[in-house]
């Protein structure tokens, strides 16, 4: 067994070894077993991954199949379909960023695909799945200007049915960008445009691109964890740091998003990431969501006041105490547009409160929690809040603060410069409030 086989397989045990109850696995799961496969997820492959990484690829494919889910698989070819023009003495020629196809080079680029398409079947069939050829047939496709293009196609409509008999007869349908006109001409087909066509024809739960760097790269270099388009899709715009690739890679997710329901969502992660990105809340690789706003109100009287409390009794798995919310003297809230994330601040000994802060589970790992934390941070630099000790949260609350000291069940947090003489009032006070949750049971 090769290297980068048993490295997807290590992933996979670790992946399952480390979750301390599986819950987060399982959870996953379920969520995935219980869609009509056909809706599962679309994942793209580049040319590139297929070359560079083509076990981890088929690892993780032979994975999803063995607990009994069916992604369907589109893959592009373009490096192999560079080479193998070249070797036939055909220039490679764009216009538009798409390949001008020449009546000579529909041969080439036939065999070409057809390899690269039979490569990625072998290789899940070797890793122990199945998988099923389909390298024409789904697409059928409009000449889009064949003076200028040559045999380039624009996919007009998606025929299902072979896909549909490969996923009746357990086998993971692997498609090639190959489209055919009414009439029978192959066509080479866009990859962008193949995956927009049959996302919007099946409407997948999840979108995955899968690729040699794993993610989308922030300044640094380091993979964006997740990008709610609603909330950041202007700041990545203005960041001078994001280049014109990577923004016309954003644009074509948000186009594909916007043809989605809200709860579909977009990942970018490399083959050997597949199964923790898709299998837990934090992922290996960024995750795209059309995502929510995130409102700032400054009084109770603009909060739907049911709903936050069924946010907080759910977030927390425990209702507020009685008489929670007309004690509360709100000083900021920011709410998302379906109460599915909430921070609420109050005033305590002169200091910004952060009295709660509420994101539902499944809203978690889609950046939504990070992103209201993000907007009250900017609104009170110097915020304190507290937390039970044994609240899950509180790592990512030691990463946030400045400070923090501990006392009996509870620990308290604070961020920005202040002397702890200074803080004496504010922690002093924090602790002596009572509880606003009723005990877990
Ligand atoms: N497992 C979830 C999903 O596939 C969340 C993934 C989170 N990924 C991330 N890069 N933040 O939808």
């Amino acid at each position: 067994m090769s290297e980068n086989f048993s490295e997807v397989r290590q992933t996979i045990v670790q992946l399952l070894s480390h979750m301390r109850d599986g819950k987060e696995i399982r959870e996953y799961l379920s969520r995935f077993s219980g869609l009509d496969q056909e809706r599962f997820a679309v994942i793209k492959v580049g040319g590139a991954v297929i070359r560079d990484d083509l076990e981890a690829l088929s690892g993780s494919l032979a994975f999803l199949q063995s607990v009994g889910l069916s992604p369907i698989v589109v893959h592009g070819g373009g490096p192999q379909l560079d080479e193998a023009l070249a070797d036939a003495g055909i220039a490679t020629e764009r216009v538009d960023g798409l390949r001008v196809t020449r009546e000579t080079a529909v041969p080439v680029i036939r065999e070409t695909l057809t390899k690269a398409n039979l490569a990625i079947v072998d290789g899940v069939r070797a890793a122990g799945g199945q998988a099923a050829a389909i390298p024409t047939g789904v697409f059928e496709a409009e000449l889009i200007d064949e003076d200028t293009l040559g045999r380039v196609g624009e996919p007009t409509q998606i025929r299902l049915d072979l896909v549909a008999a490969a996923a009746r007869a357990g086998q993971a349908p692997i498609l090639a960008c190959l489209g055919e006109t009414p009439d029978g001409k192959l066509v080479n087909v866009n990859a962008d445009s193949a995956v927009r066509a049959l996302v919007q024809a099946l409407q997948p739960y999840k979108v995955v691109f899968l690729t040699g760097t794993g993610g989308l790269l922030d300044a640094a270099g380091e993979i964006i964890s997740s990008i709610n388009l609603a909330t950041d899709y202007e700041d990545i715009f203005a960041a001078d740091w994001v280049s014109g690739g990577m923004q016309l890679k954003i644009d074509e997710i948000k186009r594909l998003l916007e043809t989605l329901p809200l709860s579909s969502s977009v990942s970018i992660t490399k083959p050997k990431a597949l199964a923790s990105e898709l299998f837990t809340h934090a992922g290996a690789g960024t995750l795209v969501r059309r995502g929510e706003r995130i409102f700032a109100l400054g009084s109770k009287a603009e909060l739907d006041l049911e709903r936050l409390d069924g946010l907080v009794a759910r977030a927390f798995g425990r209702p507020t105490v009685p008489g929670y919310w007309d004690g509360l003297q709100l000083d900021h809230a920011l709410v998302t547009e379906n109460y599915r994330a909430a921070a609420l601040t109050t005033r305590l000994a002169g200091s910004i409160y952060l009295d709660k802060f509420a994101v539902l589970d499944e809203a978690r790992g889609e950046g939504l929690g990070r992103a209201v934390w993000q907007r009250l941070i900017d609104y009170a630099p110097d915020l304190v809040w507290r937390s039970r000790t044994d609240n899950p949260v509180n790592g990512f609350y030691f990463d946030q603060c400045s400070g923090a000291v501990r006392q009996d069940e509870w620990t308290m947090f604070w961020r920005g410069e202040r002397s702890m003489d200074a803080l004496q009032p504010v922690l002093q006070a924090a602790f002596a409030l009572p509880a606003t949750l009723e005990a877990s049971s």
